[in-house]
C-alpha cells in the first residue's frame, strides 16, 4: 500500500481522491488529555487530516472518526481514557464509526488497548502524530487492529509547525523526549530521548506564522526546553534572542522548565528581552532535599531558591510558578513541612499539585511505600490550602497597576458579561465591555486591576489597541 499524501485530487462529487480510495467529508472528534504538548499534537493532527477531507467536531456524536490523545501522567488520567473508551462501545455499536488512540498510553500500551476494546480500530504513539494521514489511509482501506509505536530513529528533529487558523498564539514544539528519568516519571517511556530542532529552523518557521498566519504570541514547548539546543551546541537563551528580532511578535512564552538546567544565560534573557513573558513556571516537586534525592531530580532546595532570587532580580516583574507532588514514596510528616515552608519562602502566584500516583517501570514504583492514599490526601489540601492563602497575598500587589492582555474571549459571570484575557505574567485578568455590543476578541488592551482574590482578577479598560500592537 502506497500513499501519496502530496498527490490528493478533489473530485467534482466533493470527495477526495486519495490513492486509490475516495474520502468523502468526514467529521472527526478528538478527546484530548494531558499537557500542552499534547493539545498541540492534535492540533497536529487535525491540520494532517484536512487534505483527507476531515473536519472538526465537538459532537462526539456526529463523527466518523474518533481520536483519544491519552496522557499517563497519573492513573487519574489512564482511568479516565479507559472509562470513556468503554463508552464509546455504543457508538461503534450504533453507527459506522473508526475509533483510533494515540498519545502517551498508546505509546507503551497500544497491543493490549487493541486486545481488550474491540471497538479500537487502531492505536498510534508520541513520535507518529504526524504520520496520521498515512494510518488513517491504512483504516479506511480496511487495515485492522493495527499499532504504530514506532521512534524516529535519527538524529535531527525537524518539523513544520500547525496552527489554528484565525487565532494569533501558536504552540511550536522546540525539543521533545526527555532524558531526566525522574524516579516517579512515566514522560521519559512516553515520548523518549530528547531531541531539539535547530534554532534556525524554528525562527523561519516562527516568521512564517507572524508574517503569513497573523501569529503574535508562541508558546515553545518540551518537556524540559531548558535542555533545548544541548546536543547541537544551541541553547534556549540563543532562541529567544533570535525570535525576539522577528517584528510581528509580541510575546513568547515556554514551558515546561527543569530548575537543573536555568542557566545564568538564560536568566539574564530574563532581564533584558523585551517580548518574553514575565512569568516563569518552574516545577520543584518538593521542599525537601531528601525527598528531591528520591525524585532523582539533581538540585537542591537552596540551588532552587538562589536561581528564583537570581530571576527576580534580572527581572523584577517576573511571576512564578510550580508543580508540587504530594505525598512520595515514604515522604515523612518532617519532609512534607519542608514543602510548606518553601511555598512560604518561594512565593509563587499559582501551584499545580497533585497526590504522588505510582507508574508502572518508574524507580519509584518499586519503592516498599508505608504512605497511605489517606496521608496523601491530607498532605495535599495542606499543600492547597497554604498556597490559597499565600496566593491571595501574592496577588494583592496587582491592584492598581496596569496589564496589558491579549483578549481571549468572554464568558457571562453572575449573569454579567465579562471579557478576559492573558497578561505578560500569565495572570487572566477580566473586564466589563464599554458597551455590550464591543468586541474585543484578540485585541490587545491595557487593563488597570480593580480586585484581586487568590483565584480571580477583575480589571477596567484603559486603552484598547485593536488587533495588533
Ligand atoms: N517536565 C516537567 C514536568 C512534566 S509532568 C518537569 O520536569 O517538571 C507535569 C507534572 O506532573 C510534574 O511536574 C509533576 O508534578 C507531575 N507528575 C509527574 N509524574 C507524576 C506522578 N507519578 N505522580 C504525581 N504527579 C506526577
Ligand atoms: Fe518527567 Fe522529570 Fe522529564 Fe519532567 S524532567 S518530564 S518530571 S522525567
Ligand atoms: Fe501526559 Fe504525556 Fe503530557 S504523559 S503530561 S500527555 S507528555
Amino acid at each position: 500500500m502506497s500513499l501519496d499524501l502530496n498527490n490528493i485530487k478533489e473530485l467534482d462529487n466533493g470527495n477526495k481522491l486519495v490513492g486509490d480510495l475516495e474520502f468523502p467529508p468526514r467529521k472527526m472528534w478528538v478527546k484530548t488529555y494531558g499537557c500542552q504538548m499534547n493539545y498541540h499534537d492534535t492540533e497536529r493532527m487535525v491540520s494532517h487530516l484536512k487534505p483527507l477531507n476531515f473536519s472538526l467536531t465537538d459532537k462526539q456524536e456526529e463523527a466518523d472518526f474518533m481520536v483519544f490523545n491519552t496522557c499517563a501522567i497519573r492513573d487519574l488520567a489512564n482511568q479516565k481514557f479507559y472509562s470513556h473508551l468503554g463508552g464509546a462501545k455504543h457508538d461503534k455499536a450504533q453507527r459506522e464509526v473508526k475509533i483510533a488512540a494515540a498519545g502517551c498510553i498508546a505509546q507503551t500500551e497500544s497491543k493490549a488497548l487493541l486486545k481488550k476494546y474491540e471497538q479500537l480500530d487502531f492505536a498510534f504513539g508520541t513520535d507518529v502524530i504526524d504520520n496520521i494521514g498515512e494510518m488513517v489511509y491504512r483504516a479506511y482501506a480496511g487495515d485492522k487492529k493495527f499499532s504504530v509505536t514506532s521512534w524516529d530513529r535519527s538524529d535531527d528533529y525537524s518539523i513544520q509547525t500547525k496552527v489554528e487558523p484565525g487565532k494569533p498564539q501558536a504552540f511550536v514544539n522546540i525539543i521533545k523526549g526527555c532524558d531526566k528519568f525522574c524516579s516517579y516519571c512515566i514522560v521519559p517511556f512516553t515520548r523518549g530521548r530528547e531531541k531539539s530542532r535547530r534554532v534556525d529552523e524554528i525562527v523561519n518557521d516562527v516568521a512564517r506564522l507572524c508574517k503569513y498566519q497573523g501569529i503574535q504570541e508562541v508558546t515553545l514547548l518540551g518537556q524540559n526546553v531548558n535542555s533545548y539546543g544541548k546536543k547541537n551546541g544551541e541553547s534556549l537563551a540563543q532562541l529567544i534572542m533570535e525570535l525576539e528580532k522577528i517584528d510581528e511578535l509580541k510575546m513568547i512564552r515556554y514551558t515546561t522548565s527543569h530548575p537543573y538546567d536555568i542557566s545564568d544565560e538564560l536568566i539574564e534573557v530574563h532581564g533584558k528581552s523585551k517580548k518574553l513573558s514575565n512569568h516563569l513556571h518552574l516545577p520543584v516537586q518538593s521542599g525537601s532535599n531528601t525527598v528531591l534525592q528520591r525524585m532523582l531530580r539533581e538540585y537542591s532546595i537552596e540551588h532552587y531558591l538562589e536561581r528564583l532570587d537570581k530571576i527576580r532580580a534580572a527581572n523584577p516583574d517576573i511571576v512564578i510558578s510550580t508543580d508540587i507532588i504530594a505525598g512520595f514514596p515514604n515522604e515523612t510528616e518532617d519532609e512534607h513541612r519542608a514543602t510548606l515552608e518553601l511555598l512560604k519562602l518561594a512565593k509563587y502566584d499559582f501551584i499545580y499539585s497533585y497526590n504522588y500516583s505510582s507508574r508502572p517501570g518508574t524507580k519509584a514504583a518499586k519503592m516498599d511505600d508505608v504512605l497511605t492514599k489517606d496521608m496523601r490526601g491530607r498532605r495535599l489540601r495542606e499543600i492547597q490550602a497554604l498556597q490559597l492563602e499565600l496566593q491571595a497575598e501574592v496577588r494583592q500587589e496587582m491592584v492598581g497597576k496596569t496589564y496589558r492582555v491579549l483578549v481571549e474571549g468572554s464568558n457571562t459571570m453572575k449573569g454579567e458579561l465579562k471579557w478576559k484575557g492573558r497578561s505578560s505574567c500569565f495572570r487572566i485578568i477580566h473586564f466589563k465591555p464599554e458597551t455590550p455590543e464591543s468586541n474585543y476578541k484578540w485585541h490587545w488592551v491595557d487593563l488597570k486591576v480593580t480586585s484581586v482574590t487568590a483565584l480571580s482578577c477583575q480589571g477596567e479598560i484603559v486603552k484598547d489597541y485593536g488587533k495588533t500592537i
